[in-house]
């Protein structure tokens, strides 16, 4: 059910999940991304006359009141988004946010404190639940990125109160359901990131439903590894060697090309613009050299068969873009899959981890069809598992 299923909420509370677990250097909001993905809710919510009650975790305190991890500092950020005064309670239960929601006037915003400065959140402790759930009249769940976590902010407190999905959680799950639900074909997935033994259970899982499947960045190493290549002193886990070989030859039973690296560019010092060179798979690598990206005829074929796909699902870098010019094959692919959202060829969706600092780092990360604002989430979800804070809208 969506906000569209409720109807008379003046007055009311709207108790709603927000993920404001956003990067701070310095005290300072440095990527606000998670505050906007949430205002759509909260103004349909204020504009329906509800009294909206924000529920959020910030890092991991505990169960513990840990001052530096309050969410006080969120407020201010907030209120300046939506151009009116949000109001902050003490805690997310009790009488210190009871008597801060009565205050507030139908359309009026607040914010509680940390509900992971209690045990019970991450305990999913029933009581706990309840006492969230006294605060409100229904619940909505907007934070798909803490969707993975089975606490009573986000499952527990859904079974007690009339539950919706907000309007950024209903664009998540959209988004995912077009990329690997019931997505059109071709499909394609690129999965990069430095290992193996992270991503198991997601290349096993996509292995079965995308038509490609092109490994890269440290990963691949392994890959490659395991069919043979040498691939000097690069990151590489020669132990999932069996389970790479294993993965190659459930992705050929199902019909899923994989597109491992043709050429790699080597280099023998972790740092950017070290002396480096191309070089095609194939003669022995030295055992200092390390495989830092993927080459240009890789991308050439990785582009190939993006041009060939409908749709594309996207997480973890080719190779090491913080340190250019290691972010060549990552930049060019980026930049060809946003070319071809933007033609209307291609669904490209993209998440978790590193991936969107990659699209960002390309300045393609708004020219493709959706850009997940989860981490875990994504992956969990890429993994074909349950979410519980998704499965307990019900
Ligand atoms: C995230 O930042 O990915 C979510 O807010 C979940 O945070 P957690 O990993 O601390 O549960």
């Amino acid at each position: 059910k969506t906000l569209d299923d409720v109807s008379d909420l003046h007055g009311k509370t709207a108790l709603v999940r927000v993920d404001f677990n956003v990067p701070v250097e310095d005290g300072r909001i440095t990527d606000d991304t998670r505050l906007k993905v949430a205002l759509p809710t909260i103004e349909k919510l204020q504009k329906s006359g509800a009294k909206v009650a924000l529920l959020a975790h910030f890092d991991r305190p505990k169960g513990k009141v840990v001052p530096e991890m309050s969410l006080r500092f969120v407020a201010p950020a907030l209120s300046a988004l939506l151009g009116t005064t949000v109001a902050f309670a003490d805690d997310c239960v009790g009488a210190d946010a009871a008597d801060v929601l009565k205050l507030l006037p139908a359309g009026g915003v607040a914010l509680l404190e940390n509900v992971r400065f209690h045990a019970g959140e991450e305990k999913n402790d029933p009581d706990f639940a309840a006492q969230l759930a006294a605060l409100g009249d229904i619940y909505v769940n907007d934070a798909f990125s803490a969707a993975h976590r089975a606490h009573a902010s986000t499952e527990g407190v859904a079974k007690l109160l009339p539950a919706y999905a907000g309007e950024s959680m209903r664009r998540e799950l959209d988004a995912l359901n077009a990329a690997l639900g019931t997505p059109v074909r071709p499909t394609i997935g690129i999965v990069g990131g430095s290992k193996v033994s992270t991503k198991l259970d997601l290349l096993k899982n996509l292995v079965g439903k995308l038509d490609a499947l092109a490994i890269g960045g440290g990963m691949a190493n392994t890959f490659l590894y395991a069919q043979g290549h040498e691939v000097g002193g690069s990151l590489c886990e020669k132990d999932l060697k069996d389970t790479a070989l294993e993965i190659l030859k459930e992705a050929e039973a199902k019909g899923c090309r994989i597109l491992l690296p043709l050429d790699v560019v080597v280099a023998q010092d972790f740092k950017a613009h070290a002396a480096n060179r191309t070089v095609d798979l194939g003669p022995p690598l030295s055992a200092d050299d390390k495989i830092f990206d993927a080459g240009p005829r890789t991308v050439t074929q990785l582009k190939d068969v993006i041009a060939n796909s409908k749709t594309l699902i996207w997480n973890g870098p080719l190779g090491v873009f913080e340190l250019p010019p290691f972010d060549a094959a990552t930049v060019e692919a980026a930049k060809f899959a946003a070319e071809q959202t933007q033609s209307g060829k291609l669904v490209a969706v993209a998440g978790g981890g590193d991936t969107v600092a990659a699209l960002n780092h390309a300045g393609v990360a708004q020219d493709m069809t959706f850009v997940s604002t989860a981490g875990g989430a994504f992956l969990e979800w890429m993994e074909g598992k349950d979410l519980p804070g998704v499965s307990a809208l019900g």
